[in-house]
């Protein structure tokens, strides 16, 4: 047990296992509620939706950072890691938000991202001030160039957000950026590093969180010493070989955390965005590292029932081999809203769709929430946890009108405007039907609005039994009696179904297909859509007891 600090406080339950099957509900805190009319939300604001994630029957409320930063990637770029940025709050607003959620039997997660730190991170500064080989520059990569002056990049190495991964410092070498030039890559082979990020895991556990997302996962173990590296995806060899990705060493640092996580009573809890193949992936979530890692399959594929049902088996199967807990996602801050995926066409490239406006291929937005819908609760039927986005909720859908001149993400910089990026899925979300920011704050958003959104607000959408809203309540509040185990038996059913029995008689059925089909004998808890007498509508999934 750390003796370091109390912390501010706990859950009124300690189930050392409830990450296992619990609903997360992703906060993206610049986005969801503004208390100090700046335009950006903040943790007071936060502090004063606990009721309203209460209400939705969250289990676990994951906020995305809110670190200081320059937020040059949304705060994906973090300059101090044991702070929060004052546009945020404070340290003394995250202890009220951790005790407004915990009084709620709410946990708490927070977003760690040890791959790189924003260049405007103290050690960053000392680097650029410090001669090439100091301890200072140790802490990231620094190389020189090739070429006859050292002119060019020490590598082909490409950025995720477009461009060369290294850029050029005054004194002539070149540091290493997987993301923005804004986001340098720490050096993970040095103890250094490691101590300083085992120190932030104990600080934030120490003020009473309960778990933790870490970022880039895959990322943190390097081999410098392959400068080639494929640039396409499917060249790549996925296997622990690749130079930049999932190497096997990383784990060596999980199970090193894992090790400072279980210090406390109940330990605390982990999931990994670790972008890996399904074997490979729940590695990181073996019970001697994280616990958890993210599965993006579903959130990849397309509303067909014979991917949807591979992709559970596969995924159970996986995580039951690992003695992990399986995890579930159709949408988080860095794709495309799954109510607009399923309205597009199969098989739309969304980047190209975004640089449209949203005009071509036309999007059927019935359709697209239709599917949402029955998707969610069909994820909300299976065994583990999952993941849900902020808005989603309401049905909301990806913005794709946000003029050019206010796009935030790097990606729409780094790619010369090629690529719009991820703002469309990050616009402030709606809470009053009226008013200058839809209730999210008292002035303008840092991103606008769709005109339209008040009809997706909470208060249009409370109380209206056939809302978003009303569903995903309606699911989390019988899924509290009915989530038990891993079990999951699949069921006899037409071609474009599935259905599969979870235990006392609880069973979830989805007709992925346009034409209704005979509705299965039992009492309905819970539809995503209205039901025909005797029929499950296309599109639809039906919880029965
Ligand atoms: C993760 C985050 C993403 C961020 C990137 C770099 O993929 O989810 O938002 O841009 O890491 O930190």
């Amino acid at each position: 047990m750390s003796t370091l600090r109390t912390p501010a406080s706990t859950p009124r339950t300690t189930d050392p296992d409830w990450w296992r099957d619990a609903v997360v509900y992703q906060v993206y805190p610049r986005s969801f509620a503004d208390s100090d009319a700046d335009g950006l939300g903040d943790l007071a604001g936060i502090t004063s939706r606990v009721p309203y994630l209460a209400s939705l029957g969250v289990d676990a409320v994951w906020l995305s950072p809110f670190f200081p930063s320059p937020l040059a990637d949304g705060g994906y770029d973090v300059a101090d890691y044991r702070d929060v940025d004052r546009r945020f709050g404070t340290l003394d607003d995250f202890d009220a938000l951790v005790r407004a959620a915990h009084e709620h039997d709410i946990r708490v997660i927070v977003d760690i991202v040890p791959n790189h730190t924003s260049d405007e991170h103290a050690w960053f500064r000392q680097a650029l001030a410090a001669a090439p080989g100091s301890p200072e520059r140790a802490r990231y990569v620094f190389r020189d160039g090739a070429g006859v002056d050292g002119e060019l990049p020490p590598s082909d190495w490409v950025s995720n957000f477009g461009g060369s991964a290294w850029t050029r410092v005054a004194d002539g070498q070149w540091y290493l950026h997987l993301f923005a030039p804004e986001q340098p890559d720490l050096d993970w082979s040095n103890p250094e590093v490691r101590a300083d990020f085992e120190d932030t895991l104990r600080f934030w556990s120490d003020r009473g969180v309960d778990g933790f997302r870490v970022d880039v996962a895959h990322g943190l173990a390097k081999d410098l010493s392959t400068p080639y590296r494929p640039s396409d995806e499917h060249a790549l060899p996925l296997d622990g070989s690749d130079p930049l990705y999932d190497r096997d060493e990383v784990h060596e640092i999980f199970r090193a955390w894992r090790l400072v996580l279980d210090e406390y009573d109940p330990p605390r809890a982990a999931v990994a965005e670790a972008w890996a193949p399904g074997p490979r992936r729940v590695l990181y979530a073996r019970p001697s590292e994280l616990g958890q890692a993210f599965n993006f399959d579903l959130l990849e594929a397309p509303f067909d029932a014979t991917a949807f049902r591979e992709i559970v088996d596969r995924n159970l199967s996986a995580s039951a081999e690992s003695g992990a807990s399986s995890t579930w996602v159709l949408s988080n801050h860095d794709v495309v809203r799954h109510a607009t995926r399923y309205g597009l066409p199969d098989g739309t490239d969304t980047d190209a769709w975004l640089m449209t406006d949203g005009t071509a291929p036309a999007l059927d937005r019935t359709k697209g929430l239709r599917r949402a819908r029955a998707a969610t609760l069909l994820m909300l039927a299976l065994p583990g946890s999952s993941y849900v986005y902020q808005g989603e909720e309401l049905g909301l859908e990806e913005s794709v009108a946000i003029p050019h001149e206010l796009l935030q993400d790097p990606k729409w910089i780094r790619t010369g405007h090629t690529v719009k990026g991820r703002d469309g899925c990050r616009v402030p979300i709606p809470w009053t039907t009226s008013g200058p920011s839809f209730g999210f704050g008292a002035v303008a958003p840092h991103l606008p609005q769709p005109a339209d959104f008040g009809a997706s607000s909470v208060e249009a959408e409370d109380g209206d039994p056939a809302s978003t809203l009303s569903l995903y309540r309606a699911a989390t509040a019988a899924r509290r009696d009915l989530q038990r185990g891993e079990d999951l038996i699949w069921l006899d059913s037409p071609a474009g179904v599935v259905a599969f029995a979870r235990h006392d008689g609880w069973r979830s059925v989805t007709n992925f297909g346009t034409e209704p089909v005979p509705l299965p004998d039992g009492e309905v808890v819970v539809a995503s859509g209205p039901l025909a007498d005797g029929l499950l509508p296309g599109e639809t999934t039906v919880w029965l007891r």
